[in-house]
């Protein structure tokens, strides 16, 4: 049976969330809602969606569907995904999965409450090359790990009107960029045990640079910095005792995974006095072996592409959970995004904390 959406807000994402439902297995957009009739109307006609409805609050809005996703800004998640559960209507709501502590509770309250499935919608954790991730770091096929790393950042204009510059809206790097490396860490290691941040805040109050330390139970260090005003590498990495793994292609839509085994050093290097040993360290040769390094194939790894546009993978979570008569998925649970929103307030704390020279 075809999965029916609804679809709260008609932003970018939204579009592009209904577009990739063209690849989930079998679902369809029924309903869009939106502050503004005509902007739904709009919306709907534009990508053939057959009900569009002004308002969140219209109760009609709810009929026939069978899962709401939320992409309204964040300082709004918790109300709109508050109001579906309560009718006992599934939701996604986007990442990050409320704008603090709060209101994460009051969803997770209202999912627990009502016995409804919900789910945050980061959607990165359902990527194929995360998931396999995943796998090779339980796996203990890269050692004992030691390290993980992670970038996200954009530069953007300085815009009131851009969502992640208002902080009414629930904008911030941290909400809408660093959100990413900081779920996967949590996820990959569990809920930080200790975190240390220093940020800034720009004209319109949000934060546009963090830099995080932080350490998992395991012993695990992590180093992660976003930003709404410089690009970053937008990368995530692993490092082992015995082996390394990073996405090949940005972080939130990773199409690949770089990964390598290796030994660790027996013992401390001694000087290597042989005739090979020492025209390794030839200019010429160096040259040669950089020239090599940057054109050769990067061996290791996988291509894991991503079908579509990606957004499937989490519609299709949605409706498996469903299905099986979860309230909950195993991969996005409840406790891990109420755990995240925490951690993203301990650090807007922080910032606020950070000496200004
Ligand atoms: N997964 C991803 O790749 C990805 C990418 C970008 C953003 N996101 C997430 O998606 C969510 C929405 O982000 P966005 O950048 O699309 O936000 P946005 O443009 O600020 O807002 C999205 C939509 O929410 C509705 N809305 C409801 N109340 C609003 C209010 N008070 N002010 C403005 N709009 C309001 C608007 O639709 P109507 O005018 O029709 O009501 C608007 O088009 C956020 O949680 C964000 O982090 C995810």
């Amino acid at each position: 049976m075809t999965f029916r959406w609804g679809i709260f807000g008609t932003g970018q994402i939204s579009a592009k969330f209904v577009a990739g439902l063209v690849s989930a297995q079998d679902a369809k957009a029924v309903m869009v809602a939106s502050r503004s009739e005509q902007r739904a109307r709009e919306f709907a006609d534009a990508l053939n969606i057959p009900t569009a409805i002004g308002g969140y609050d219209a109760t009609a809005a709810l009929e026939g569907v069978d899962a709401v996703y939320i992409a309204t800004p964040p300082a709004h998640h918790a109300d709109h995904a508050v109001r579906c559960l309560q009718a006992g209507v599934p939701v996604l709501i986007e990442k990050p999965f409320a704008a603090n502590t709060t209101d994460a509770k009051r969803i997770a309250d209202a999912a627990r409450a009502s016995g409804t499935f919900c789910m945050e919608g980061m959607w990165t954790r359902f990527m194929p090359a995360a998931q396999q991730l995943k796998a090779l770091v339980d796996s203990g096929a890269l050692g004992e790990i030691r390290q993980v790393s992670g970038s996200f950042g954009f530069s953007n204009a300085v815009d009131p009107a851009n969502g992640s510059f208002d902080p009414a809206r629930g904008g911030g790097a941290l909400a809408h960029l660093g959100v990413y490396p900081i779920s996967l860490g949590q996820w990959l290691f569990g809920t930080p045990v200790t975190m240390a941040a220093v940020g800034r805040r720009g004209s319109t109050s949000v934060d546009e640079d963090v830099s995080l330390s932080l350490r998992y139970a395991s012993g695990v260090i992590g180093s992660f910095h976003t930003s709404l005003r410089s690009n970053s590498a937008n990368d995530f990495r692993v490092d082992g005792t015995h082996g390394a793994a990073s996405f090949r292609g940005p972080l939130f839509r990773p199409y690949g995974l770089w990964h390598a085994r290796f030994q660790p050093r027996a013992r401390a290097e001694t000087a290597s006095l042989g005739r090979k040993a020492l025209l390794r360290e030839h200019g010429l040769a160096q040259k040669l072996a950089q020239i090599a390094g940057a054109f050769g194939p990067r061996r290791g790894g996988s291509l894991n592409l991503v079908g579509g546009n990606g957004y499937h993978y989490e519609a299709d979570e949605v409706a498996r959970c469903i299905a099986q008569g979860l309230t909950e998925s195993p991969v996005m649970p409840l406790n891990d995004s109420m755990a995240i929103a925490d951690s993203l307030d301990q650090i807007r704390r922080m910032i606020d904390d950070t000496p200004r020279a």
